[in-house]
């Protein structure tokens, strides 16, 4: 039997529906092993200000079914630090924390993999992230809540894009990943989805919608990944519609909208898996890695590899999205 006793857990990066889920299923799996659990607030930043308070089996009633994240979350700056790293860790040592739990993207990950390599302190990363841009798992806890969420956004617009013939470009998040835009886009039925994995021109774009214009259509949807620029659709919007007039163009932004709401059940599952397992494997001495699930397996991942040259996008679904927007 391992000798942990006390696990600290915390959320941090951009926050995920199924966040909530996945403290609840790691407070409680302490609660069944006779563990301490601790909830740090803000991520990184709160552990290295002290931010941080014992959690028992109540504390983390009725959020299951909640988005957002009760412990807070932030990207921390000063945790790229030595000094900041070491306010950390000793703030883990002043409540006698000696494992963690991290539930965040390939930030969180690369800050935990510091971390664990510096100090002896034992951390298991969970996938939260609504981008599904890490490797080690079918899918990120947020993805499918995100995809749902975007879904649902799209087919309203297309109820007035159809009534008005118009042309709609939707911007979704995902930072440096199309995962959101190609799901969401098959389950919408757009016409065209642009993606930063495999780049479409803009004049490859106008022969998609010209073809959709000669057969009738009476509605374009381009669902188009942010990429990491925000906004930078209104560009494209204005390029297509410069050489492209046969619809009129509208664009929506649907942001940080993606990231709220309550999660699926899809997201609350796989949250509460992880959650438990990730508690089972710090107490059979696993650390240094992220816990996903691949194929209906537990899987653990060296966090190196799991935030390391990330291409998980799977080409068959941008094929399936092609061959169905006619
Ligand atoms: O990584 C999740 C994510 O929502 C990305 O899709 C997006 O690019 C980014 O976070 C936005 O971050 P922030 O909320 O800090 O602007």
């Amino acid at each position: 039997m391992s000798k942990i006793q006390n696990i600290g857990v915390f959320t941090s990066g951009g926050d995920a529906p199924g966040m909530n889920a996945a403290v609840r299923a790691v407070v409680r799996a302490c609660r069944y092993y006779n563990i301490k659990a601790f909830g740090i607030y803000r991520g990184y930043d709160g552990l290295i200000s002290g931010e941080i308070e014992e959690l028992g089996s109540r504390s983390v009633s009725n959020i299951i079914h909640r988005g957002g994240t009760i412990l807070k979350s932030a990207r921390s700056a000063e945790f790229r630090t030595v000094e900041g790293r070491k306010k950390a860790y000793d703030n883990l040592v002043k409540h006698g924390i000696d494992a963690l739990v991290a539930i965040g993207g390939d930030g969180t990950f690369a800050g935990a993999s510091v971390l664990s390599s510096e100090y002896n302190i034992s951390v298991i990363g969970l996938p939260g992230t609504i981008d599904n841009d890490l490797n080690g798992t079918d899918f990120t806890i947020g993805y499918d809540t995100a995809v749902n969420t975007a879904t649902t956004a799209i087919d309203k617009i297309r109820d007035t894009a159809s009534s008005h013939n118009r042309l709609f470009f939707i911007e979704v998040m995902g930072r440096h990943s199309g995962q959101i835009a190609v799901r969401a886009s098959i389950a919408a039925g757009a016409e065209a989805t642009m993606i930063p994995e495999e780049p479409m021109t803009v004049e490859q774009l106008i022969s998609t919608l010209e073809r959709g214009a000669s057969s009738k259509k009476s509605s374009s949807l381009v669902v188009v990944a942010e990429g990491g620029s925000p906004g930078h659709t209104m560009q494209l919007a204005h390029e297509v519609e410069a050489k492209f007039d046969y619809y009129d163009t509208k664009v929506t932004i649907l942001g940080h909208l993606l990231r709220g709401g309550a999660p699926t059940v899809a997201d609350r599952v796989l949250a509460s898996t992880l959650g438990v397992q990730a508690v089972e494997y710090l107490l059979k001495g696993k650390s240094g890695g992220m816990l996903g699930i691949v194929n209906n397996q537990v899987k653990f991942t060296p966090f190196e590899q799991a935030i390391r040259n990330v291409e998980n996008l799977d080409p068959e679904m941008m094929r399936i999205a092609g061959i169905l927007s006619v």
